[in-house]
């Protein structure tokens, strides 16, 4: 059976190394697969350090298509994907998540006909003002087999018409449809597994111990610290919300250390939407570490150590969860609403007054209890068994 994986931002970057590892440790001998990048991040510290660290075979295709508005950018990536796909002529294309290389593999691949496997289906934030809703809404829609991490997203597919079974899910993972039909992009089969970024969380948590020494490099080794990043559009493009959000670090600083990684777009735009003074205060703060993007053993091993992360972040939220971290999310909603419903993350959206209540909030009641929704870490074997299935009922 032969995949093509389409990869492009951070994060999926992260998520294609659970795959890849398990096709090498099972499926080597199975599933040929070939690595597309769409190029949507190229820093060294968004892409490269990924593929250095995670042990993540090199892209076969990089389609370096770089930042553009959406419709540019996207429009870039189709192309690329389109000339790709009929050269390789592969049995699936594996998508992750919702930003736009998801998309554009997503179009390409559904016009010309090529079954869309989709990692992290069914979530939804109900708001379609974010660019990501629209992506992930797409995708689901053209996608042949859909893995959802979580119960709220097998409900949502529900609700939009997916064919599931009664009372699912009743296991930890399991196929979810209610047909029994060979799949088809008119007849798709959903299943319920888990989280694959959990899987990398916990491949990889002992790891970053040895192999990194940022807590030490940070000298906040021992001392409480929050753990911030900020990233999505709807905060960093808006003055008023990216000073809201950034006038409560400054006051929470006052109590406790921030480590905050701070992802491009919002370096760039803290120096044209905050003013002068706020500026100042965010640079020259002592108590605040304002760092370049870490690497994902870095991540890891800051997220371990951190007292709360606060973080507009779908993967950084829910990792908070993994290493049973209270979160303050710095959105109005969440796709993983199963944490904030555990009472393990509040959603404070971009408000000072919020965010300090929640800050007070987990001060005086740090959580306990973090049960586990994200599945046990094998979500990665789980999701290659389905499609080698599939495959071989459809040869
Ligand atoms: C994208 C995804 C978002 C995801 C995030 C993960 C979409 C619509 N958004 O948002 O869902 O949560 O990635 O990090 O796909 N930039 C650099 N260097 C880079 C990459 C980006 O400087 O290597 C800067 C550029 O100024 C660019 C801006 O960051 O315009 C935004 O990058 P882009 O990939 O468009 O969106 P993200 O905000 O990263
Ligand atoms: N991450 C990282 N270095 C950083 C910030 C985040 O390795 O400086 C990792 C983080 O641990 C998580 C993923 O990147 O696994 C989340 O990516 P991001 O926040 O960019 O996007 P989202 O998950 O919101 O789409």
């Amino acid at each position: 059976m032969k995949i093509v994986t389409i990869i492009g931002a951070r994060p999926q970057i992260i998520k294609a190394a659970a795959l890849s590892r398990a096709i090498k440790c099972h499926y080597a001998n199975k599933i040929k697969e070939v690595i597309v990048h769409t190029g949507q991040h190229y820093d060294d510290n968004m892409s490269q350090v990924f593929f250095d660290e995670l042990d993540i075979p090199r892209p076969d295709y990089n389609l370096h298509v770089g930042s553009a508005s959406h419709g540019v950018q996207t429009a870039r990536m189709i192309e690329g994907i389109e000339d790709i796909l009929l050269k390789e002529q592969p049995d699936y294309i594996v998508l992750y998540g919702d930003t736009n290389s998801t998309l554009a593999g997503a179009v390409a691949a559904a016009k010309i006909h090529v079954p869309i496997v989709h990692i992290e289906a069914g979530l939804r934030s109900f708001n379609k003002a974010m660019p990501e809703e629209i992506n992930r809404i797409v995708c689901d829609h053209c996608s042949t087999l859909l893995f959802t991490p979580t119960k709220a997203g097998l409900e949502n597919l529900k609700r939009e018409g997916f064919p599931i079974k009664e009372g699912c899910p009743s296991t930890l993972r399991g196929t979810a449809s209610s047909t029994t039909d060979i799949p088809t992009i008119d007849n798709p089969k959903v299943y319920h597994c888990g989280d694959i970024m959990y899987d990398n969380s916990l491949h990889f948590a002992e790891v970053a111990e040895e192999k990194t020494d940022i807590i030490e490099r940070l000298e906040v080794n021992g001392q409480p610290y929050i753990l911030a990043t900020i990233h999505r559009d709807t905060n960093t493009d808006h003055p008023e919300r990216l000073t809201a959000i950034f006038s409560s670090i400054i006051k929470l600083s006052e109590e406790c250390q921030v480590v905050l990684p701070l992802h491009p777009r919002t370096a760039k735009l803290l120096k044209t939407n905050l003013d002068e003074h706020l500026q100042k205060q965010i640079f020259g703060c002592p108590n605040i570490k304002l760092i370049p993007p870490v690497s994902f053993l870095e991540m890891i091993a800051l997220e371990r150590h951190a007292q709360l992360i606060m973080t507009d972040s779908g993967g950084v939220q829910k990792e908070a969860y993994f290493f049973k971290k209270p979160g303050i999310i710095l959105r109005p909603e969440t796709e993983w609403v199963e944490i904030v419903e555990t009472g393990n993350a509040i959603l404070t959206d971009a408000d000072e007054e919020r965010i300090t209540q929640a800050w007070k909030h987990f001060k005086d009641n740090p959580p306990t209890l973090f049960p586990e929704i994200f599945g046990d870490g094998h979500a990665a074997e789980f999701m290659l068994e389905q499609m080698l299935d599939n495959f071989a009922s459809t040869h």
